[in-house]
């Protein structure tokens, strides 16, 4: 894949060898991300971060990584905001706002959406997440999280067994980790939802023809006995006509450090894409796994940072030139060990 000047819109423009070079670039963004070194290598770059559903990780953080690359970050958040509430077509949208911005990163409630936005733009385009389609830097930055938890277990990537638990239907995230396991060897994926809120047929024809084992079930304990990642879904309920319907679902796939111990192998990684509910009627991961440290939760959240820096920096063609651009920080940063810590 030619990384420079595209959109980023699918994991299915990704061969696996483009997987290895979005990961060896988020390596390289460590000391960044860390703030042990700054880069200003997009001093002067505009991201336009366009987020027409609610997000806290993928917005703040598309916008951060951007901000620690140097560029600066213009933000619309809701749609009641823009002229598309006049019947402005997204692709105007498009047109008009490329002219401003040198990246733009959407999150838009219509499958398709950001492709279509981006078929009118003059910059390149990332899908932060379009309806149950895809979130393709979600996948990038679980995928990342999984080899970095597995590496030194003697498991990694190609093997794989992984149950993915709760709404399969409706979860963007889980469809496209999907797509990006195909791009992988010899993987188990256990599918645990209720029969309505099932894995989509296409995505499992998918997974079948990558010659994975894919077992479809509604019994979590038995499910997460014999796997390297539990990866926990919320139930989308925004994306039910009746949203009084997602509570029927809700708190059925309830994993705490009680049902952790007796039915898991020791080091099971725990993951979830955030935001996980924590209402009581759900609790889908019980807050007394935040002491396991096998709950990489919130290590995913910062890998995303590390993620989405090596995607700006691919798709504005500076890798080579990140470094060139760098500095000690002035400031103390009490994140650094002692010695590095100014
Ligand atoms: N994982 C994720 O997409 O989180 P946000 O909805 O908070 O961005």
């Amino acid at each position: 894949m030619d990384f420079s000047g595209a959109h980023i819109l699918s994991i299915e423009q990704f061969q696996r060898d483009d997987i290895e070079r979005v990961f060896g670039t988020a390596d390289r963004m460590e000391p960044y991300a860390q703030r042990a070194k700054i880069t200003r290598v997009l001093e002067g770059a505009i991201l336009g971060n366009m987020f027409f559903e609610a997000s806290t990780r993928t917005r703040i953080s598309f916008g951060s990584a951007f901000n620690l690359l140097g560029g600066e970050v213009r933000e619309s958040v809701g749609m009641d905001s823009l002229s598309l509430v006049k019947g402005e077509s997204l692709q105007d949208t498009a047109r008009v706002l490329s002219g401003f911005s040198d990246v733009i990163c959407m999150r838009h409630p219509q499958a398709g959406s950001v492709a279509e936005f981006a078929s009118a733009s003059r910059v390149p385009v990332m899908n932060g997440g379009d309806g149950s389609n895809e979130h393709p830097s979600q996948a990038l930055l679980d995928l990342y999280t999984i080899k970095k938890e597995l590496q030194g277990r003697g498991r990694g990537i190609d093997g794989l067994r992984i149950a993915m638990v709760g709404d399969l239907k409706y979860g963007r995230t889980v469809h496209s980790l999907c797509k990006l396991l195909c791009l992988f060897r010899d993987i188990q994926v256990t599918l645990v939802s209720p029969p309505e809120l099932a894995m989509p047929e296409d995505l499992l024809a998918l997974l079948d023809q990558a010659g994975h084992r894919t077992v479809a079930t509604e019994q979590l304990e038995p499910s997460i006995a014999h796997v390297d990642i539990v990866y926990s879904t919320r139930i989308q309920e925004e994306r039910f006509q009746d949203r009084s319907q997602a509570d029927l679902y809700r708190g059925r796939f309830r994993l705490n450090q009680e049902i952790y111990t007796r039915h898991c192998e020791p080091n099971t990684v725990i993951m979830h894409p955030l935001p996980r509910d924590s209402r009581a009627e759900a609790n889908e991961l019980d807050a007394d796994l935040d002491k396991n440290p096998n709950l990489a939760i919130f290590r995913q959240t910062d890998n995303g940072l590390l993620i989405r820096m090596a995607l700006f920096a691919l798709v504005l063609d500076v890798v080579h030139l990140v470094d060139k651009y760098a500095r000690d920080i002035r400031w103390h940063n009490p994140r650094l060990p002692r010695d590095q810590a100014t």
